[in-house]
Parts: C-alpha cells; sequence; structure tokens
C-alpha cells in the first residue's frame, strides 16, 4: 500500500519549504472557522463530567518546603506532601486566625502556620477539613465539590500522554482576565493558528471538524511547525475536549507522534474589579522515537526553559484572543 504523503513524512521529520506564500496570500480561513461549529464544540466540552477536579499547578513544583498554593474559584487551596511522600491538600486559610497557608513552610511533611505555628498533617482540625488532591505525574488537580457542583470522580480526566521515560516535560502558566470557556473556546478554533501565530505555523489545513457529517468530536489539523527560517516540521494533529476545562493536542502523524499539548483553563476568581480572572496550565509532554531523543531527555533541563518561551509566545497572543472574547461577551458584543 502507498504510504500516505504524510506517513512518509514521520521518517523525514524536517522539511525545508519551498515556495513560501507570504502570510497575507495565505488562504483565508474565516468561511471554515464556522462560529456556531466552534460554539457546538465547546457546548459539548461543557457537557462532559469533570468530576470537579481542577488544575493546581505542575507535580514539579511541588518540590521543596513549601505548598504549592492556588485560589480556585475564590477558594485558596494548599497541597503539599506528607512524610510519607502522600499528597496532602486542604484550604489555604489557618483555622487558628486565618494566616495565608500559601505563605506557610513544610517542616517534615507538616505543614506549619508561620503565625502562630500551627501545624497541620493532613488529617481535620478545627474547622479546616482536607480536600481529595490527585498528582498525575505532570499535573497536581484537586477536587472541588462545592465549585464544580458535578458528581464527583475518583480520579481526574488526565489526557492520554506518552510514557514518562519517553517524554520530555514542559509546563507553562499564564493568567487572563477571561472565563475557562474563553480559553477552551480559543482552543476549539484551529483555523486561527497560522494566521494568528504565523510566527510558529504555517501551511494549516483543517482536515477535520465535527461539523461534517459522521466526524468525531475532534479537530484534525496538518500544519507545519516553524524550527528556524524556512526548515519546518511537518505534523498532523488532533485536537479533543476530554473535559468541560481541558482541551488536548495529539500529535498523531509526523515528528514527536505521541507527543501533547495540554491546555487546562481553572477559574481563579473575580479580580478587583469584579472581571473573572483564569489561570492556564499549559502542559507539553513532547515524545520522539527518533534515536536523538535520548539525548533530547538528557538535555531536557535545558530545553524546558525554551519549551516555555515558545509556549509563552502563543500564549500571550492566544490569551489576547480569550480576553478578547470575554469582553464581547460580557459586554453582550460577541458576534452571532
Ligand atoms: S493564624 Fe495560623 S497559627 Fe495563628
Ligand atoms: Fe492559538
Amino acid at each position: 500500500m502507498k504510504p500516505e504523503p504524510s506517513a512518509r513524512r514521520s521518517r523525514l521529520p524536517l522539511s525545508l519549504r519551498r515556495g513560501a506564500v507570504p502570510w497575507d496570500r495565505q488562504r483565508p480561513t474565516w468561511r471554515d472557522a464556522r462560529p456556531g461549529v466552534i460554539a457546538e464544540a465547546l457546548k459539548r466540552a461543557q457537557a462532559r463530567p469533570s468530576g470537579n477536579w481542577y488544575v493546581v499547578g505542575a507535580s514539579a513544583a511541588l518540590r521543596g518546603d513549601r505548598p504549592l498554593a492556588r485560589t480556585i474559584a475564590g477558594r485558596e487551596v494548599v497541597v503539599w506532601r506528607g512524610a510519607d511522600g502522600r499528597l496532602l491538600a486542604g484550604p489555604g486559610v489557618c483555622p487558628h486566625l486565618g494566616a495565608p497557608l500559601a505563605d506557610s513552610p513544610v517542616r517534615c511533611g507538616t505543614l506549619v502556620c508561620h503565625w502562630h505555628g500551627l501545624t497541620l498533617d493532613g488529617a481535620p482540625f478545627g474547622g479546616w477539613d482536607p480536600l481529595p488532591a490527585f498528582d498525575d505525574g505532570v499535573l497536581v488537580w484537586v477536587r472541588l465539590d462545592e465549585v464544580g457542583g458535578e458528581e464527583p470522580l475518583d480520579a481526574p480526566v488526565v489526557p492520554v500522554r506518552p510514557h514518562p521515560a519517553r517524554g520530555v516535560t514542559a509546563v507553562y502558566e499564564g493568567t487572563g482576565v477571561c472565563e475557562p470557556e474563553d480559553v477552551v473556546a480559543n482552543r476549539l478554533d484551529p483555523w486561527h493558528g497560522a494566521w494568528f501565530h504565523p510566527y510558529s505555523f504555517v501551511d494549516l489545513t483543517v482536515v477535520g471538524s465535527p461539523g461534517e457529517p459522521d466526524a468525531d468530536d475532534r479537530f484534525t489539523v496538518d500544519v507545519s511547525f516553524k524550527v528556524a527560517g524556512r526548515l519546518v516540521v511537518p505534523v498532523r494533529a488532533v485536537f479533543t475536549a476530554p473535559e468541560p476545562r481541558t482541551v488536548v493536542m495529539h500529535i498523531t502523524e509526523g515528528e514527536g507522534v505521541g507527543s501533547v499539548v495540554e491546555t487546562h483553563a481553572t477559574p481563579l476568581g473575580p479580580d478587583e474589579r469584579g472581571r473573572p480572572r483564569t489561570a492556564v496550565t499549559e502542559a507539553v509532554v513532547a515524545a520522539s522515537d527518533r534515536p536523538g531523543f535520548g539525548f533530547v531527555r538528557r538535555a531536557a533541563p535545558l530545553l524546558r526553559p525554551a519549551m516555555r518561551v515558545a509556549a509563552a509566545r502563543l500564549w500571550r497572543d492566544d490569551l489576547a484572543y480569550a480576553e478578547r472574547r470575554w469582553q464581547l461577551r460580557s459586554t453582550g458584543r460577541f458576534p452571532g
């Protein structure tokens, strides 16, 4: 059987782009990017169960003598490791006089309040009740049943990822003035890639979307990542929303098959002007079967900052999109 062009690519991971089309001469995608398709995909994502789990941060940030802390939907939470390595979590407000436990140190697995020395070992104490927490190896989650209001699940809906031994992980975090749905809607619009991020993507074609008859609930995209100059990496990427606040991009063909980029949106609560704030946690788990990838993995500590810089540039623009979407929605000016 003749291999698909994209299958052939996987053995030739880098390509030199010929006959590059200038940015303003590429095919407009707005006719394909039908607002209704994005809105319906968002609605289906929102209808999926999350089990009330929210991303707190990167697992790698859990080390050390400080708890991992975040305010989720206005609730301060702290997560740390007990002496036996078990994950412990609870409200970030000291039950004595309300000190911010985010600023309290962890000593031998016990959280020691820095105001008057009250110690928490993860067991209920004086009105402080522990919360369920989960470390999936890349991200730490906490379950907030009163915030989510869904049927609780024992564990979060964690996307399928490459085996940790085969992957290089980087986690990027940003914050925007918007709601989680604005972050998700941005990711469910794959058509903006080569127009809005020409520094990263070229030759983008959405080859499958849920708007088409009999299509699965996924967006399939052929796109080239720009490496340097005319050097590009052509891949096929599939976007899905496994739960209401997560969109996952799986590389299914081309260099780095199996790699994932997960975008998680966590509602933080209102800012001082009453506007909603949302944290974006983007986990990149890059995989490769290429022989050189062992070296790449050993070089991971060097690579991670670079991966974060790339994600930060994309996210600056994508957050602007999400914030703009919220602004328009909240003032009744969103088209359609
Ligand atoms: S406020 Fe924490 S011990 Fe007093
Ligand atoms: Fe984007």
